[in-house]
């Protein structure tokens, strides 16, 4: 199965708001989480939304108004159940 790609802002403005401290701690949320195999971490260049804090997209999804602070909150509240249901859609029933 191809690897859905998890995108982070690497845009100047999030770069500003603290992307290199977010990084670290999302891949090892997504160790803890086993996505490592599912889900491929990419930088992106501006998504256009900057004036919501750092961003972050998964498929069509947006996740706004992130920062170093409320990273593991955003990424267990918002961003893994989205994925998860994306990955259960995509699993074929075995
Ligand atoms: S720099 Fe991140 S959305 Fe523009």
């Amino acid at each position: 199965m191809p690897k859905e790609n998890l995108y982070l802002c690497m845009g100047s403005a999030c770069h500003q708001l603290g992307v290199y401290e977010v990084l670290p701690r999302l891949q090892s949320l997504m160790k803890d989480y086993d996505l490592e195999d599912t889900v491929e971490l990419k930088g992106s260049f501006c998504l256009e939304t900057c004036s919501y804090g750092i961003v972050m997209k998964f498929k069509e999804e947006h996740f706004v108004d992130i920062n170093p602070q409320n990273i593991d909150d955003k990424f267990i509240g918002e961003i893994l159940p989205t994925i998860q249901k994306a990955l259960e859609q995509n699993s074929s029933p075995s």
